[in-house]
């Protein structure tokens, strides 16, 4: 049985406050009912405080971003020994807006995983469309590039640190979410293109989220789809309450 995830991506959102106003919320929920691993990552400069809040509770924490180097002359950038010293266990690499408006490249991205791997992080690996792709029916041409350019140099046994979180961006911040029928059938292609790389066990047990306007009144009916295994939430996860009904929602 593969992992189901919720993760909340804060973006660059909350100060220090509003960081712990919301952690304080998140922990006043009850999320034990759901069997569902509740992930949030805030910004870089509140990771400290949210790590030395979360000592009783079983949200765990992720970064936006890593960089791919041990230390060094790489001005305004986190190293990976730097958010494992603060209780950082997921990382998201290849968010569509790192790779859109910073142009991380895939063979960055690339050396990104293999760094979070060697440092023991769990990676939230992104991927997705762009509307003018999806419109052109390239999509499925599109997530398979970046798995094969960003991903697929892992091993098998490898890929058990890795959970794909598949995100249209035509979908993200834009209140136009995926069907749950789109979102199945590529969830459902993604887990062919594991399964051919690697075998039917990786295709299995690898979990694919969803990322893409996921509010309450959608997240049931996404998440019961068969291939969708939880979602990476933006707005939503700013608001304890939404974001507390979107983890409810398996
Ligand atoms: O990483 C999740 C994010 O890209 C989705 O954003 O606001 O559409 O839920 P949003």
């Amino acid at each position: 049985m593969r992992t189901q995830i919720v993760a909340g991506n804060w973006k660059m959102n909350c100060n220090l406050d509003e960081s712990l106003h919301l952690l304080n919320a998140l922990k006043l929920k009850d999320f034990t009912k759901a069997e569902v691993e509740v992930v949030i990552a805030p910004p870089y400069t509140n990771l400290y405080a949210i790590h030395q809040n979360l000592s009783d509770s079983s949200i765990k924490i992720s970064s936006q971003n890593i960089n791919e180097n041990e230390e060094g002359a790489y001005t305004g950038e986190i190293s990976p020994d730097m958010l494992k010293s603060v209780g950082v266990e997921y990382v998201i690499i290849g968010h569509s807006e790192r790779r859109a408006i910073y142009n991380e490249s895939n063979e960055l991205l690339a050396e990104k995983v293999t760094s979070a791997l060697k440092h023991g992080f769990k990676i939230m690996f992104c991927i997705g469309e762009m509307l003018d792709q999806r419109k052109a029916e390239k999509h499925f041409d599109v997530v398979k590039k970046q798995l094969e350019k960003g991903l697929f140099h892992l091993s098998a046994s490898e890929m058990k640190h890795v959970v794909i979180a598949y995100e249209p961006v035509w979908a993200i911040g834009t209140g136009e979410t995926a069907s749950p029928e789109q979102a199945q059938d590529i969830h459902q292609y993604i887990r062919q293109v594991l399964a051919e790389k690697y075998n039917q066990d990786v295709a299995e047990q690898t979990s694919i989220l969803y990322g893409g306007s996921v509010k309450p009144n959608n997240a049931r009916e996404i998440f019961a789809k068969k291939d969708v295994d939880g979602g990476l939430i933006g707005g939503a996860s700013l608001d304890a309450d939404s974001f507390a009904e979107i983890v409810m929602s398996f």
